[in-house]
Parts: C-alpha cells; sequence; structure tokens
C-alpha cells in the first residue's frame, strides 16, 4: 500500500505513466487554506513558481517566456497551435504514437496543415527523412513528442535540433514534454527549443490540472509578428503574457482566475526538486528505468521501443505473453497494491501495459520501494494468470 515513509491514507501505488505519486509536502499544499490570487502571499507564490521554471527547462534568457495556465497538458497543444502557427502554415509532426495524432489533431483545429511522419510502432522517425521533409517545403514548425506515453519511445531533441538548425532555421522547434519535463534531460537554451509544454502531474510530481509551457524569445518574436489574431480566447499568449510578466514581477494581475491550490502545490514541487542538481535527478530515473528493462528483459518480455536508443527512462510500455490481455493482468497488479496503465497505442491497445516510473517513487526509490514492489508484483502477476489458463 502507500510508501513506509508517507503520511497519506494507505493507497495503492500509483506507477501509470502520469499523474504519479506525490510528495506528502505537495499534497498539504493542496488543502491549503483559501487564498486570493491577487493577494501579496499568493502573488509571491505564483512569482516563485514561474521564475523556478526558468531552472527547470534550463533557461538562463530573461526573454524566455514562462506559462502557467489552469488546464490540462493538451492545453498546451492550444496554446501552441492557436498562438505560434497561422491558419494555411505548415507543420511538421513527428510520430511516436497516440500525441502525435493528437497534437496533429489540434493544429487542425486551428487551420494549421500538419504533415506527419510516421515511424513503425515502439520506432521513431530517422533523421535522414526528417531532413528530406524539412527541404521539401517551408514548415513553420517542427513538433516532436519527448516521451511518448502510449509507446514509451523517447524522441533525441539536441540531434532533431542540430538537423532543424542547419536544414530549416526558421522552423520552430515544439516539444512536447508532458512526459519527460523533470525526469529527461532537456535544455531549453542549449537545444535551442522554441516551445516546451508540459502538464502538472508526470515527473514535476504536482496533481493533474496545470499546463506548463516556456517558449523561447524567438518564438516570442514570431508571436508577436502574427499576422492574423491568436485563435482562441482563454488560450491566448496576447491575455496571458502581461499576467505572466506580472506575477514574475510580484505584481498583481487578473485575466482569469488561476487555481491557487495547485499552483500552491507546484510550487512546493519545484522547490522539492530544484533542491537536487537536474543532472543528478536525470541520472537516477536513468538508473531505475535501466532495472525496470533488465527485469522486464528477464521474464521473457518485450518491450514497445526494442532499440535500447529509443527507450524512455520514466517509463516502460511492455508487450504481454502472447493470449494475454491488461484486463486480466492489472487487477493481479493491484491486489499486490501496484497500479500498471493498460496499451493506449491504437494499433496494439490490447496487447501491451504501461509502467510510469518518475518523480518521487524514482528520486526516494531507496525508502519507498516500489519500484521492486511493482517488479515482484508484475513476476507474480503474471504467473499467476499464466497458471490459471493452464500455459
Ligand atoms: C506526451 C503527452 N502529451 C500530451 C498529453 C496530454 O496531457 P493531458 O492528458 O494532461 O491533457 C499527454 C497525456 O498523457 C502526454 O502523455
Amino acid at each position: 500500500m502507500a510508501a513506509p515513509t508517507s503520511s497519506q491514507e494507505a493507497h495503492p501505488s500509483l506507477l501509470i505513466p502520469g499523474p504519479i505519486e506525490i510528495t506528502d509536502e505537495v499534497a498539504n499544499s493542496m488543502s491549503k487554506f483559501a487564498q486570493s490570487h491577487v493577494g501579496p502571499p499568493f502573488v509571491n507564490t505564483f512569482g516563485e513558481t514561474l521564475t523556478m521554471l526558468r531552472d527547470l527547462f534550463q533557461t538562463k534568457n530573461p526573454a524566455s517566456q514562462p506559462f502557467v495556465i489552469a488546464g490540462s497538458g493538451t492545453l498546451g497543444w492550444d496554446l501552441v497551435a492557436a498562438n505560434l502557427v497561422e491558419p494555411g502554415e505548415d507543420v511538421l509532426v513527428l510520430h511516436t504514437g497516440y500525441f502525435a495524432d493528437s497534437f496533429a489533431e489540434c493544429f487542425k483545429t486551428y487551420g494549421a496543415n500538419p504533415t506527419q511522419i510516421k515511424a513503425p510502432v515502439g520506432g521513431r522517425p530517422q533523421l535522414p527523412e526528417i531532413e528530406e521533409a524539412l527541404k521539401s517545403k517551408k514548415y513553420k514548425a517542427v513538433t516532436v513528442t519527448h516521451v511518448d506515453t502510449s509507446t514509451g519511445v523517447l524522441s533525441k531533441i539536441a540531434a532533431l535540433s542540430e538537423l532543424v538548425q542547419r536544414v530549416s532555421p526558421d522552423t520552430l522547434l515544439i516539444v512536447d514534454g508532458v512526459c519527460s519535463v523533470g525526469g529527461e534531460e532537456l535544455h531549453f537554451d542549449d537545444m535551442k527549443v522554441d516551445a516546451a509544454l508540459t502538464a502538472s502531474q508526470k515527473a514535476i510530481g504536482c496533481p493533474p490540472g496545470l499546463s506548463i509551457l516556456m517558449v523561447s524569445e524567438r518564438a516570442m518574436n514570431v508571436f508577436k509578428n502574427r499576422k492574423s489574431p491568436p485563435g482562441s480566447y482563454y488560450a491566448s499568449f496576447k491575455n496571458w503574457t502581461p499576467i505572466m510578466q506580472n506575477y514574475e514581477a510580484k505584481k498583481p494581475s487578473y485575466f482569469a482566475t488561476p487555481p491557487t491550490q495547485l499552483v500552491t502545490a507546484l510550487n512546493t514541487s519545484l522547490k522539492q526538486l530544484l533542491k537536487t542538481p537536474l543532472s543528478q535527478r536525470f541520472e537516477k530515473h536513468k538508473e531505475v528505468s535501466d532495472r525496470v528493462k533488465k527485469t522486464v528483459a528477464e521474464l521473457g518480455l518485450k518491450q514497445l521501443a526494442s532499440n535500447p536508443d529509443d527507450q524512455a527512462h520514466t517509463m516502460t510500455a511492455i508487450y504481454l505473453p502472447e493470449g494475454l490481455t491488461p484486463p486480466e493482468i492489472l487487477p493481479k497488479l493491484m491486489d499486490r497494491g501496484v497500479i500498471f496503465a493498460g496499451g493506449l497505442h491504437k494499433e496494439i491497445a490490447t496487447k501491451y501495459i504501461r509502467f510510469g516510473h518518475m518523480g518521487v517513487t524514482v528520486t526516494d526509490d531507496e525508502n519507498r520501494g516500489e519500484v521492486e514492489k511493482a517488479l515482484k508484483a508484475l513476476k507474480e502477476g503474471l504467473a499467476e494468470v499464466q497458471k490459471a489458463k493452464g500455459q
């Protein structure tokens, strides 16, 4: 049940690829007394939170613009599509699973023309084909899912960025980091990212409900020079940029009411997260991920991402043995105090399960022991189902 160090009500360990387990301090922040969203204490908390995001994304450029807006990760797609791309413009969407299809749909909603480069399930588009596409026409933006939560595939941002700089330097590089930020190496400035979107509920270790976005100076200028107004009211940079800038300058400001408790919880999780160097945090996620993947292989199971170079460190997508389905195995894990997720990729959803290993489950692994518990539960659960089926 709950981690031995936790004062939270006993509960099975939430080891899906988000939302994830939260610390007691984050949980307690959610029950903070009501605060005015324009009163000095909250303005201070929000301002501090925005500034901490600069450290999380590793940007030192004061003109990079953080946004924290009530909504889920999906709102990040709307923010990008409504503000950085104009109707009729072309966008190249690199597909490593379910989430690229959704991002492409979002672009269409705002009148842009997405073109997807799709890799076989468990793989990722390769640089030569991306280069060819980028040379074939002028793309306003290229999007990449850093970790695709439906497949556990990791994309290489630095190499992609180098390619974009070389062959199509005006193209904006957009990273969907919903399942990566806080768990995978992402260096906003060094990797020349123009927009990185994420959400509160994954490797950042906060409850769901916040869309978090970092936008580069260059992309903010692209926004300022738009010919058409942003295609959304709630998701408009025009409405939110002054609010974010005022909060960060510790000045009250209002466009739409921020979720005060959630922002307070994000403030707590970022303070906890930034206590240790990010490099150490990423290393720890790698170490735990390697352990999970080693055990999965020892159990004779395969991953969707067959090439180790393409495997995420925040989660593992695991094929079930032939003939077994998620509804058969997931309850056996639950019996053992562990919650995994079923498959999500449309073509193979019934054939695999997903194990999210990020945030406090990883950083406090020694005390919480959830990774070991999950691997043991997987082993025993599979054996139980296979025995019952006479396999
Ligand atoms: C990579 C990725 N992008 C976007 C989203 C959408 O985020 P949300 O479900 O918070 O709207 C998710 C959700 O899991 C995701 O994993």
